[in-house]
């Protein structure tokens, strides 16, 4: 049995492999792979293992229908078309619940680091512009007592209110399909419908799925609908805000500033003007990113690889909502 994987692995999810007796090719250039040639590496494999930005579209998964199983070094798999999977009946695994705590704390980060213009003043050290104090200057805002609104209350929503809830006694909003009892009977939450998220929340923060449904919900109407000294955060995927809105409501004042650990596209531009805004934060998609959640993304990703290898269930398959 071979598993391809798009990128170098963390050695902890290798090692899995190596006991399963599991043959692995890496990718190890620094770029995406291009369809025809994940097309040629997955001829030669019977599992994928996917990490990064690669479309695993109805063609690729046609082509490739000889795979016994999808293993996905995300929880997000919106890059996957499922439809097609499931009818072709190729299992997709992710990785739910072991990066929970890791991207519900850049969430946190970006909400406290755009409250307090944090990005800027550095950028304004590093211009040499730190001169003499001044007690009006850049002013941020406090967040102790204010409301949380969160949109997609699932586990990384709920950490998200967890600590905002500790940290600062956050009143918690959201706005889910479903109730979440946990943070309703732990945290006080209250699910409330989308305009009243909008209307009432000092900090929005994004931790939906993207889907037809979620796809472009931020834009100029809801940016509208926010309190002039709101923030926005959106650590969930970029294409769920609309970003030239999110521009113009910046500019315009509608909205107070912005956190993004994702954008829309992905990379963003260098030259990117939301970039030099004092009120906003840009992260590099680096929600997961530490050394404890990437190990144990990649001992799951291996675990639902080697689960599909052998015909067996997976610990965590994908199931669309
Ligand atoms: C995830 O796990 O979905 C992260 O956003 C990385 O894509």
């Amino acid at each position: 049995m071979r598993v391809f994987i798009t990128r170098q692995f963390p050695k902890s999810g290798l090692a899995l492999f190596e006991k399963a007796g599991i043959e692995v090719e890496q990718w190890t250039e620094n770029r995406d792979l291009t369809q025809e040639e994940l097309i040629a590496k997955c001829k030669n494999a019977d599992a994928l293992l996917a990490a990064g930005r690669i479309e695993l579209n109805a063609k690729f998964l046609e082509t490739c229908q000889h795979l016994k199983v999808i293993s996905l070094f995300s929880v997000g798999y919106d890059n996957v078309d499922m439809e097609k999977a499931d009818e072709l009946g190729i299992p997709v695994g992710h990785t739910p619940g072991v990066l929970s705590k890791a991207t519900a704390d850049t969430a946190f980060l970006l909400m406290q680091a755009t409250a307090r213009k944090a990005f800027h003043h550095h950028k304004r050290i590093a211009k040499g512009d730190w001169e003499f104090f001044d007690p009006l200057q850049d002013l941020g805002q406090e967040l102790q007592g204010k409301t949380l609104g969160i949109f997609g209350l699932g586990n990384i929503g709920y950490e998200m209110a967890k600590s905002s809830k500790g940290a600062f006694d956050m009143e918690i909003l959201y706005h889910n399909r479903s109730a979440n009892e946990k943070a309703e009977s732990e945290l006080g939450a209250k699910k409330v419908p989308f305009d009243e998220l909008l209307e009432n929340s000092d900090v929005i923060s994004v931790h939906a799925n993207l889907s037809e449904e979620t796809e472009g919900v931020f834009d100029a109407d809801a940016f509208a609908k926010m309190k002039p000294t709101a923030i926005f955060v959106n650590i969930a995927r970029g294409p769920i805000h609309r970003q030239s809105d999110l521009k113009k409501a910046l500019e315009s004042g509608e909205i107070w500033g912005a956190g993004l650990d994702v954008t829309d596209p992905e990379p963003m531009d260098k030259d990117d003007e939301l970039l030099d805004f004092p009120n906003v934060c840009v992260l590099p998609h680096i929600g997961s990113s530490t050394f404890e959640t990437r190990n144990a993304m990649a001992e799951l990703s291996a675990r639902n690889a080697i689960a599909g290898l052998r015909n067996e269930p997976l610990p965590a398959r994908v199931k669309p909502d």
